[in-house]
């Protein structure tokens, strides 16, 4: 859409109401959202900004069962959570709503009835697991078990959390409830599917040529795998008591799939808030005039690019116009892990950040700023504690607010605390150049927002702050107050020169108050108080003026913009991450039925030594005499289809050759693993994996940024050779 629509409709994913989320989360789906709807708020568009907790699927039942409760008492808790959380941290919803609101129940209720009333769902009886001790059928993450694509053991029925793939129970290997952790039988049931594949020509064509060239690389490839994989009917329903019940009579104890109710939150969330404000919610999801833009993480992108879509252009509702979707972002070196506890949680940030007597919203500030130089946009990006006090202290202390801040000094000591005007007979090539770039500014900072490029955008308003500094610099308005008359006053030509530098500088100090209201709001605010300006100056269209502050107006004193992150604030919280990690370790030892080893006080405060990440527990020789490693050679190797991360090998043992199924794909191309040398774990029982069997497994070392590499002989050895 290159017009500017009538309307926005930007969306953040609901969050499932079952923890704490973390700073990847916030990076991921909500400050880049909260930037690009702050900017179109300072544009005068019509915009709503919807999101709320999600309170339905498995993962709620199985964490009200891990902390001993009711699922109505496990949504309650981290909706409440949540939504302070995101208000902490300034992300400014018009509307932060939840699932279970009524309103949503009917909402989700109506749009099941109109597509099923129309004939776009189909019905089938299948079989499906189900767990003959607790007497219930288990869908989604009341199922675990290996992972068809990584071999991880405590993959769930709809997703592996280890390397991410979307499943379905019969995916995976080994499954056992985890109600009864007995393994499951089949039996029939009735569910009710999407028909994806009768959508795949108008999914391929709106994906792959309509949004060829708007859409993100990441998201349209991911689209793309999927429809070239063939796209399956999907079910909709589930054999479960906690969601939005089916609405009809032949559906006793069903409800609607998760993923079918979470994104139509989107619309009831835009009821409610109509409700709550006294506006209409319809053009906003019927009027093609509307731009929808969902942001998300990658590992929505499948619902809200393809599943989603589908149901709304079947009810006539309108399309996303964008999906700008990013990555993960890494901390200190490994993934976030909630079930590791590697994480930061917004929670944690908020307790020793900004509650703390030295926080406040400007430490919320803080962490926006580091985020959003660090947004996973294009790929992982990567947090660490020493990049945000970098961050803080090298970009926003040291050059934005460095700038502020000398601007206002000296406008009290050098030009008597009002704005001095501007010499026009005096200017010279250095003003002109700072007077051009302020003006330029603003269409370049623009485009690079309207195109989710909010890094980039970020990087050209501390950028401006940079130039000014330059300037001033080179000004050096401190030493032209050195030539005073013989009664010690400045002399008029000099005063000129600080008046021209000062009020430039003040301009630019106005300007930056408004490109980096979107990113740092509170830090804007506190810009205007001190300028002694009202918000409404942040207005977009005043950006790129040099008149944005009268001659001769007088301002507030400087204040401090923001703190800097102390060294021993980066160790704390390096600290508290191992012990984090530590204590989750051992607490996985004690469910796993072993003692953990006694940890003395050096290992829990350790920081510096580098330690053996996640040394499983001790095995005697005999655990070890049992595997039978062997040296093979790569006689072929190629993709698996439909399965972007498995290779199938022919693998050359000397006495016999073997096929393995390897998930190493996205780290060796076929022909770089031919005639490589490699161990085999020749005596692992055989697998299948998408319909090949796997007749062993080879060897790879993972380093700490997830790259794999081959482990194999430091020089020829005889395949079949014996490995100890
Ligand atoms: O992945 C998640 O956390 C989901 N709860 C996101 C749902 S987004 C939308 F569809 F509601
Ligand atoms: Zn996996």
């Amino acid at each position: 859409m290159t017009t500017t629509p009538k309307r926005y409709l930007i969306t953040s994913a609901l969050p499932y109401a079952n923890g704490l989320k973390h700073i990847g989360h916030l990076a991921g789906a909500y400050i880049p959202a909260d930037i690009y709807v702050r900017y179109l708020r300072a544009q005068k568009r019509d915009v709503v900004f919807v999101c709320g907790s999600d309170e339905h699927g498995t993962a709620i039942p199985i964490q009200a069962m891990k902390e001993g409760t009711t699922p109505q008492a496990i949504i309650d808790k981290y909706h409440g959570i949540m939504k302070q959380n995101f208000d902490d941290l300034s992300i400014s919803f018009d509307i932060y709503d939840r699932t279970s609101n009524p309103v949503h129940h009917e909402t989700t209720q109506e749009f099941f009835t109109y597509l099923n009333d129309r004939g776009e769902l189909e019905v089938k009886e299948s079989e499906q697991y189900y767990d003959e001790e607790a007497q219930t059928f288990l869908a989604d993450r009341y199922i675990k078990g290996t992972c068809p694509n990584c071999g991880f053991t405590g993959a769930y029925g709809d997703q592996c959390e280890k390397c991410g793939t979307s499943l379905s129970p019969d995916d995976l290997i080994d499954p056992v409830s985890t109600l009864s952790g007995k393994p499951p039988v089949k039996k029939a049931t009735k569910h009710w599917y999407l028909p994806l594949n009768k959508h795949e020509d108008w999914l391929r064509n709106w994906i792959l040529n309509e949004h060829q060239a708007d859409w993100k690389t990441n998201v349209l490839g991911q689209c793309k795998s999927w429809i070239d994989a063939g796209l399956q009917p999907r079910a909709v329903t589930r054999d479960l008591d906690w969601g939005v019940k089916v609405p009809l009579p032949d559906a006793e104890g069903k409800v609607l799939y998760v993923w079918f109710d979470a994104p139509i939150g989107y619309i009831s969330a835009t009821k409610q808030w109509a409700k709550n404000t006294g506006k209409d919610w319809e053009p906003y999801w019927l009027d093609k005039d509307t731009k929808l833009v969902h942001f998300i993480g990658k590992d929505n992108i499948v619902f809200h690019c393809i599943i989603f879509p589908v149901m709304l252009r079947l009810h006539d509702f309108i399309v996303p116009d964008n999906v700008p979707a990013n990555e993960f972002m890494n901390l200190e070196g490994d993934k976030m892990s909630t079930s590791r506890n590697w994480k930061l949680d917004m929670q944690d940030y908020i307790d020793d950040f900004i509650k703390k007597e030295n926080g406040g919203p400007q430490l919320a500030d803080s962490l926006r700023y580091y985020l959003a130089t660090i947004l996973p946009e294009t790929k992982d990006s990567e947090f660490t504690w020493k990049g945000f006090q970098d961050a803080v202290n090298g970009e926003l202390v040291a050059v934005f607010a460095n700038f502020f801040n000398r601007t206002f000094v000296l406008m009290h000591k050098l030009a008597g605390g009002k704005v001095p005007r501007f010499h026009n007979d005096i200017a010279d090539a250095k003003d002109n150049e700072l007077i051009e770039e302020i003006k330029k500014s603003k269409g370049g900072i623009e485009n690079l927002l309207e195109e989710y490029k909010f890094r980039d955008a970020l990087f050209n308003v501390i950028d401006l702050a940079r130039k000014g500094n330059k300037y001033m610099q080179e000004k050096e308005p401190w030493i032209k107050a050195k030539q005073t008359n013989s009664e010690g006053a400045v002399t008029a030509e000099a005063q000129a020169q600080i008046d021209n530098c000062l009020h430039v500088c003040l301009q630019l100090c106005a300007n930056l108050a408004i490109f980096i209201n979107p990113f740092l709001p509170n830090t804007a605010k506190k810009m205007c108080h001190m300028m002694k300006v009202v918000d409404k100056m942040l207005e977009w269209d005043n950006a790129g003026s040099l008149k944005l502050l009268s001659v001769g107006y007088s301002l507030r004193a400087p204040e401090l913009l923001f703190r800097k992150i102390e060294d021993a604030e980066v160790q704390y919280q390096v600290d508290k991450l191992k012990a984090g990690l530590e204590k989750s370790k051992m607490e996985q030892e004690k469910a796993n039925g072993n003692e953990p080893a006694a940890v003395s006080k050096e290992q829990t405060s350790m920081v510096d030594t580098p330690q053996p990440a996640n040394v499983k527990a001790e095995i005697v020789y005999d655990d070890f005499d049992r595997l039978d490693l062997r040296i093979g050679t790569i006689l072929t190797a190629e993709k698996v289809q439909k399965a972007d991360k498995l290779l199938k090998l022919e693998v050359d043992l000397g006495f016999e050759k073997r096929t393995i199924v390897s998930g190493i794909a996205q780290h060796f191309t076929p022909e770089e693993l031919l005639n490589k040398q490699v161990i085999v774990v020749a005596n692992l029982a055989p697998r299948k994996m998408r319909g090949i069997e796997s007749q062993g497994m080879i060897l790879t070392a993972e380093e700490p940024d997830g790259k794999l590499i081959l482990v194999n002989p430091d020089s020829l050895a005889k395949n079949g050779s014996n490995v100890k």
